[in-house]
């Protein structure tokens, strides 16, 4: 690993309506990067989509003159659509999310009932990562890691110093993810926290969200010695079970995710649309009274 790489650079990329960060990393203007975690806009009122999001993404790559080598997921999420597809048309790169996408490409294609021709072996995606796999950002070395919990496909990717967490954690004032969706469990989510917040005091985290308070802006760059002595859900000192009490309490509260139904049936194809009828059009569905 060079010395550049130690510490790369991180463009992130707020969009407002989904509370999520796109992350543009790289290690130097002219290099090569990679994409983490882009959004494709989407009205759930028309079933329209736009790329005005991802194309704050593109025009940030073009003025850069990056290579684009990775489009990654750290899940399938369920709050926004991945535009990966339109981002790989733009720039290139190839698509990559965990190897237990495989896990929830068969909970999710049993509760929307998908066509049978709908694999469930991840091959949607150019790559699937493994635990600990080391992959190359042109000069930068990237590491998958496993933190299922939230989902049980989710991967946090160190790349140097920093870590791009996914829905593990979020900003200190906000806590942790929910882990209430098909697959999810707050014990191994309790773990996977832990698992990260082992690395450095000094090694900087980069949320995939962030839902400030409203006494305060947008923030989604932390560190783990800042997490270990604040974040309110997983601070040093909180064991197991209370988080688990916690998580399991709060997650009872919550209400589903505006996008969650379209979201993961458009996610879990890496981005792409179902198939379209006979009349040309791709329909989502809706389960009614199964979720
Ligand atoms: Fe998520």
């Amino acid at each position: 690993m060079s010395t550049n790489s130690l510490k790369p650079t991180v463009h992130g990329i707020f969009d407002r309506s989904t509370w999520t960060v796109t992350y543009v990393v790289y290690e130097k203007e002219g290099g090569a990067c990679a994409i983490i975690d882009s959004v494709l806009d989407y009205d759930p009122k028309s079933g329209r989509t736009r790329t005005d999001s991802a194309d704050k993404v593109v025009a940030f790559v073009k003025e850069k003159n990056l290579q684009v080598a990775w489009i990654l997921e750290t899940h399938a999420h369920a709050d926004h659509l991945t535009a990966a597809p339109y981002l790989k048309s733009k720039l290139g790169g190839k698509t990559a999310i965990g190897d237990h996408i495989t896990t929830v490409q068969s909970v999710f294609k049993g509760i929307f009932n998908l066509e049978p021709e709908f694999a469930t072996d991840g091959g949607q995606f150019d790559h699937l990562l493994k635990d600990e796999e080391r992959f190359a950002i042109g000069a930068l070395e990237a590491r998958a890691m496993y933190v299922p919990g939230h989902t049980p496909a989710c991967i946090a990717y160190q790349i140097g110093d920093a870590v791009f967490v996914g829905d593990t954690m979020f900003m200190p004032d906000v806590g942790t993810a929910r882990c209430d969706f098909p697959g999810g469990d707050a014990k191994t989510l309790y773990h996977s926290v832990k698992k990260i917040l082992s690395l450095p005091d000094d090694t900087r985290l980069f949320m995939c969200h962030d839902y400030p308070p409203s006494d305060r802006p947008v923030q989604f760059e932390t560190t783990v010695g800042e997490q270990r002595r604040k974040n309110i859900h997983v601070h040093d000192g909180v064991s197991e079970a209370q988080f688990v009490e916690m998580r399991t309490k709060r997650d009872a509260t919550l209400e589903m995710p505006v996008l969650i139904l379209p979201a993961v049936q458009v996610n879990i194809r890496a981005g792409d649309m179902p198939p379209k009828d006979a009349n040309g059009v791709a329909y989502l569905k809706i389960p009614v009274n199964a979720l």
